[in-house]
């Protein structure tokens, strides 16, 4: 059976998100139709718009693909499974989900290594087709579409696979569910898990939307002592107070005098890094404001093909920095997903204060421009 469903689509760089109707094809093996409930809209989504995360021609035809586009956009989301197909084993129907951008097939190298971020599975995301068959799903005005992260949750149904969605308790509101699936988890574990930030640190955030805002409140639960949130935007900086920065600047040119006197000249321990758009030349700042031993976190993500980073290699060795970059906020899924709702559950970890808009599908492009305008911590589609 083929069901209808509206999304929206992006046809091209520059373009805006086409709300249209799309045909969803029953789930096969290892493959699940989730009703998507609530979707959030991430940084990473409007990359596709900006091109900086499209494949450049030669990678898509590494990939086999003639075109990345039409796709559906996408990546945080909650919703309800509505069917499944043969040998599904960790969801059933009526199921809570919460959909994982990073799959997780359990069984290969990274998986069994408390390293999930980093499943293997996770190659086939920016493909074409289905992770699972890499045949198609999904087709709009009678040709194929493919699916962002494989997830496509800025459609009302999506045809996923099991390794991408993981299941939740029922009682949990689904729209702060959604923000977890990226924005929550990126932002919390690259401030707990990859910066690794201990009680007493001095820690630097710079860009405070959906990711920064959650690496702020990831390093206060993580300890800090102060947690230095970096945005041109007041009320950016406003709110990162709220979840527990101890300070803020506009820029990161003025946060240097400031941390270099409240540190007596030590710096900080940990710098984060999620503006909207990471660009090479961001690092010698952020390098600067990294204290001896200290280690810079790269979050944002950079125009794909950008290959230059100011970072001053005599003083990274001289000094003993280091730079990490993390996906996922180098969580596993499985495992911290479920973790973050109970801290959630618990009342230690912000959710519902991340959302400020929700919108309908057909808004979609109004919540971005909103997201671009710095008037959002979180924008979210909820659908009827
Ligand atoms: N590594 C991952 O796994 C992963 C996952 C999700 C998102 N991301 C990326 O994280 C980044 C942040 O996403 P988001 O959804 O929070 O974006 P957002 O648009 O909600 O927030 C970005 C914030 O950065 C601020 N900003 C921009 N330039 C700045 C600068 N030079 N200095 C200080 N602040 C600056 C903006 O004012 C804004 O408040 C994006 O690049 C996104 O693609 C990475
Ligand atoms: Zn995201
Ligand atoms: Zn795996």
């Amino acid at each position: 059976m083929t069901r209808k469903a509206r999304a929206a689509v992006l046809w091209g760089t520059g373009e805006p998100w086409k709300v249209q109707e799309i045909d969803v094809d029953e789930p096969k093996r290892g493959e699940v139709l989730v009703r998507w409930k609530a979707a959030g809209l991430c940084h990473s989504d409007e990359h596709l718009v900006t091109g900086d995360m499209v494949p450049p021609p030669e990678a898509l035809a590494l990939m086999g693909l003639d075109s990345f586009f039409p796709i559906i956009g996408g990546h945080e989301g909650a919703g309800v499974v509505e069917a499944v197909g043969p040998e599904v084993h960790s969801v059933q129907v009526g199921d809570h989900v919460s959909a994982s951008f990073v799959p997780s097939c359990g069984t290969c190298r990274y998986c069994t290594t408390g390293r999930g971020n980093l499943c293997d599975a996770g190659a086939g995301t920016l493909g074409g087709g289905m992770i699972t068959d890499g045949t198609h799903r999904h087709f709009v005005d009678g040709q194929p579409v493919t699916l962002l992260a494989k997830l496509g949750t800025f459609a009302e149904l999506t045809c996923v696979s099991e390794m991408s969605v993981i299941k939740v308790d029922d009682d949990l509101p689904l729209d702060c569910v959604s923000l977890v699936s990226c924005g929550v988890a990126t932002g919390w574990g690259s401030a707990t898990r990859r910066a690794d930030v201990a009680p007493g640190d001095t820690v630097v955030v710079v860009g405070i939307g959906g990711i920064g805002m959650n690496a702020v409140q990831g390093a206060r639960m993580a300890g800090a002592a102060k947690v230095i949130a970096v945005d041109p935007l007041e009320f950016k900086r406003e709110k990162a107070m709220e979840f527990g920065a101890t300070h803020t600047f506009a820029s990161m040119d003025e946060a240097i005098p400031e941390v270099t006197e409240m540190t007596r000249g030590q710096m900080a321990d940990k710098v984060i890094m999620t503006p909207g758009v990471m660009y090479g030349e961001l690092m010698a700042q952020a390098q600067t404001l990294t204290g001896k031993g200290g280690t810079m976190v790269v979050t944002a993500v950079a125009p794909i093909t950008q290959e230059d980073s100011s970072i001053n290699l005599f003083n990274l060795a001289m000094f003993n920095k280091e730079v990490k970059g993390t996906i996922f906020g180098s969580l596993t899924p499985r495992n911290d997903i479920p973790r973050l709702l109970d801290m959630y559950r618990g009342g230690q970890l912000k959710l519902d204060e991340l959302i400020t808009q929700r919108y309908a599908l057909e808004d979609i492009n109004q919540g971005f421009a909103d997201m671009q305008a710095g008037k959002n911590l979180r924008g979210v589609i909820v659908y009827d």
